[in-house]
């Protein structure tokens, strides 16, 4: 392998730059030219690359976002961008791709395949942990952390008016952001879309609390619940029970931020691996961690088969509020 080229693809997710450096850094030890492809698939199409040097990923390992830019690209869902991301990448003599995201970035590397020769692998980088063969995904440990001292800093006010919140945090289909920021967060009640919403129950709950002169209450709901968003079970719980919550929808703030220590190890442990690998021969697969070792899964596999989140912390939650 002479060159390999990196980028980073959908949402942007703290730690993202560390595994960006590490694989970088890792490929320039090893003598191979490490190629940075700017602003994801849409940067394949449009040829937007550039050799990258040691001193290009000096200082990043702290940075939330993306040094390479990311986006999600319409163009590369039409046959005739990947074909031009594909002879761009043929031409430039690359021979191996890493890409770092989401399941978006997983379908755009299985859809590249299907018209370049040369290896790919894709490194989890998603603050959603919505992917299959990881413990966990690049960003989702800091976004799990920003999303509970938010919670920490609503249960002050929540707690110096006595009234109740319904905080909404990110993670698209999946409850895994809202159920361990919950747990962390002290909530009293969790809404995920992995489990029927009961709103009744949520409401006599609240009731129950009351009685025990508790009167300050936070729920976390996923952005994916069936329930709806934060606003809708708000206004839901006013219409049907005459209660009044305070809504606080967390959105992007999860998203950025200097990556935790876990999502900083995490990132370096892959971009290097991923080159190494690379060099082994290893191609069309995620390498994500599970249990401390570094797990192969076949990308389709990544982002189709459903990856559980750990409801037991669900039934945790309801005990300990
Ligand atoms: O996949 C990461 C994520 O932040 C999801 O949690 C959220 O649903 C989505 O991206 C938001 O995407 P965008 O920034 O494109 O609106």
């Amino acid at each position: 392998m002479k060159k390999v080229a990196i980028m980073t693809s959908g949402g942007d997710s703290p730690g993202m730059n560390a595994a960006v450096r590490a694989a970088v850094r890792t490929a320039l030890h090893k003598g191979i030219e490490p190629w940075g492809i700017f602003k994801g698939y849409d940067g394949c199409i449009d040829n937007n690359m550039e050799l990258m040097s040691h001193l290009s990923v000096s200082n990043i390992i702290h940075r939330g976002g993306t040094i390479l830019k990311t986006c999600r690209s319409d163009r590369f869902r039409k046959i005739e961008g990947v074909q031009r991301a594909a002879k761009n990448l043929e031409d430039r003599n690359i021979d191996a791709l890493v890409a770092i995201g989401g399941d978006g970035t997983m379908r755009g590397l299985v859809d590249l395949q299907k018209y370049w020769s040369g290896k790919v692998i894709a490194l989890p980088g998603t603050i959603d942990n919505d992917l299959y063969g990881t413990d966990a995904t690049i960003g989702y440990d800091t976004a799990v952390n920003t999303a509970m001292t938010a919670i920490d800093q609503i249960r002050d006010t929540a707690n110096a008016h006595d009234c109740q919140f319904i905080v909404e945090v990110m993670g698209r289909y999946s409850g895994h952001i809202a159920l361990m920021a919950a747990l962390a967060g002290g909530a009293e009640e969790v809404l995920i879309p992995e489990i029927n919403s009961d709103v009744t129950k949520l409401y006599s709950k609240m009731e129950t609390l009351s009685a025990k002169e508790k009167y300050s209450y936070i729920v976390v709901i996923a952005e994916g619940d069936e329930a709806g968003s934060a606003f809708d079970l708000a206004s839901d719980l006013k219409k049907r029970f005459g209660v009044s919550y305070k809504v606080t929808v967390l959105g992007h703030i999860q998203r950025g931020g200097s990556p935790s220590v876990s999502d900083r190890i995490l990132a370096s442990k892959l971009g290097n691996y991923a080159i190494e690998t690379l060099q082994k021969g290893s191609n069309g697969v995620m390498i994500g961690e599970v249990k401390g070792d570094f797990v192969h899964t076949p990308i389709e596999q990544a982002f189709k088969v459903k990856k559980q989140a750990p409801l037991l912390l669900y039934d945790l939650v309801e005990v300990l509020s």
